[in-house]
């Protein structure tokens, strides 16, 4: 027998609930709050220009540096700070959701002296909201790329960590292609290159912090050509950060060169099933709603109106366009606990993508299974719906290889950030969850593996709403409503 692909051995070994030979993962303490890796990266010796602060859409699709400002605050700026009264420390919130709020993801600005931004590669500041120039060039149009810190995550998650990068680099740019498409703007996101460059490009070394995806911005084409290496001087991110080799063999497993990006990008174009792309919503402004966004802590048992069914997850399954999945297609399949929407009966259903409808699978009252799959959070029985993004990972690893897998993480991210941001639009409450990975395809008879899940209702309190750059809200209740979810998690239990 051949072996499995590496990440679909990561994907056996990192899974919740189900037995895993522990010797190839690192035993760690995890959340050691002595070890605690810093929120922001910071560079020492280099300056940070502050960006506009006015984030008014200006209209018109082009990308200057207005709307480059827009669209990195909106994906990942502080939106809501708060204080601990344990910790004595700062928590930030940010315009997107991240696991255990550690936000693991880097953003960086590559541009060739365009009306956006000087010739060159930028660092994203997303507390100071400003660009570190790192080093200078004319690298043709303008590409945010996107990167992620292992241990930033892995400090409380593990090796389950590399998931997150993935996701929450998609919950981002999920914000990211709704504020370029509210303000006319092109984009096109590539999985597809060459690692090793675009690292060096960046000047981060490849395995501490790694290149995950690039966002093209505009009309104009990049332009990237070799690059001297660059010395650049960082704050350590805690006193001893630890490495998770199965990581790094994951990632180096799916690591392509220069050569192999076109024939990587071909196979992807033929992979996928089709979708039809949601329709833009009326309502408020997306960055009115992405304001609004926090994720929901507490879910009330009410029945939500149809449309945040339908549209969330037309929304959810939405093409993107890209070089990973072909045109118009998606690499994931959606299944749906419904538990309360208004002339939907509760029970299992798959969505269908192509037709923007139901199908139902198996029905009843599943709150209580529901529950049991969000690893015994209420949140996921409490929801109206509780949505499960998952993928055929033997049909997308076997032809896109463990380059595929992060796709289909990413892709799962995507989709999660556009739901949430949809039900945020309509008033509602979302937020990601986690899951017990075999429990969830055999709940759905499905022989498709979960790579997320979101649930989707009627918060049981008021969201105070972000702030804009240098006026993030301060939270002042949050410790209580955090109290009331960890008596919530015990009752549970
Ligand atoms: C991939 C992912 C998984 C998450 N899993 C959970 C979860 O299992 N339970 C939960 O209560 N929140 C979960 N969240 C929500 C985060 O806790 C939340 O985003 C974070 O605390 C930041 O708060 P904010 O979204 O209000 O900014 C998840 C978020 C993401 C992106």
């Amino acid at each position: 027998m051949s072996e499995p692909d590496p990440a679909l051995t990561f994907h056996r070994l990192t899974r919740h609930g189900s037995p895993v030979d522990r010797w190839r993962l690192v035993d760690f303490r995890s959340l050691d709050p002595a070890n605690r890796p810093a929120p922001f990266k910071r560079y020492v010796g280099l300056e940070a220009r502050p960006l506009t602060r006015d984030l008014r859409a200006t209209g018109g699709g082009g990308v200057d540096e207005a709307e480059l400002a827009r669209l990195l605050f909106f994906s990942a700026g502080v939106t809501r700070v708060t204080n601990s009264s344990v910790l004595d420390t700062r928590t930030y919130f940010r315009a997107t959701m991240s696991a255990g709020n550690l936000h693991p993801v880097e953003l960086y600005v590559v541009g060739g002296g365009t009306a956006a931004v000087a010739a060159g590669v930028h660092h994203y500041d997303p507390l100071g909201h400003a660009l570190t120039p790192l080093r200078e060039g004319d690298f043709g149009g303008t590409s945010i790329v996107l990167t992620g810190i292992p241990w930033r995550t892995a400090w409380k998650y593990g090796e389950r960590g590399y998931r997150h990068l993935y996701w929450d680099a998609g919950a981002m740019v999920a914000n990211l292609l709704a504020v370029a498409d509210a303000d006319g703007v092109a984009t096109r996101v590539v999985l597809g290159f060459a690692d090793d460059e675009i690292a060096h490009l960046l000047g981060v070394d490849g395995t501490t912090e790694l290149p995950l995806a690039i966002v093209m911005v505009g009309d104009e084409a990049p332009q990237w050509s070799a690059v001297d290496d660059v010395a650049l001087a960082v704050q350590p991110i805690s006193p001893h950060p630890i490495e998770f080799p199965l990581i790094a063999e994951t990632h180096r497993a799916g690591v392509l060169t220069r050569g192999d990006v076109v024939a990587w990008r071909d196979a992807a174009a033929g992979l996928g099933v089709p979708t039809a792309g949601a329709t833009a919503p009326d309502g408020p402004r997306i960055e009115e709603v992405i304001l609004r966004r926090g994720s929901t802590r507490i879910m009330r048992r009410e029945t939500a109106p149809r449309e945040l069914l339908t549209r969330g997850l037309a929304a959810a399954a939405g093409p993107v366009t890209g070089d990973f999945v072909g045109n118009g297609r998606t690499l994931l399949e959606h299944n749906v606990a419904v538990h309360g929407v208004e002339g939907v009966p509760p029970g299992a259903y798959s969505w269908r993508a192509d037709r923007r409808d139901l199908q139902a699978l198996h029905l009843g009252d599943y709150r209580d299974e529901t529950e049991l799959l969000t690893l015994r959070q209420p949140l996921g029985g409490d929801s109206a719906y509780t949505a499960f993004h998952c993928a055929d990972l033997t049909a997308v690893v076997g032809t896109l290889g463990a380059r595929g897998y992060r796709a289909a993480q990413f892709e799962a991210g995507i989709a999660a950030g556009r739901l949430s941001l949809a039900a945020f639009a309509l008033g509602q409450g979302a937020t990601g969850l986690t899951f017990f990975d075999e429990a969830v395809s055999q709940f759905f008879g499905t022989h498709s593996a979960c790579m997320l899940v979101t649930a989707v209702g009627v918060p049981d309190y008021r969201n105070t709403a972000g702030g804009l750059p240098g006026a993030a809200t301060e939270l002042t209740r949050y410790s209580q409503l955090m109290e009331r979810l960890s008596r919530q998690l015990h009752q549970a239990r």
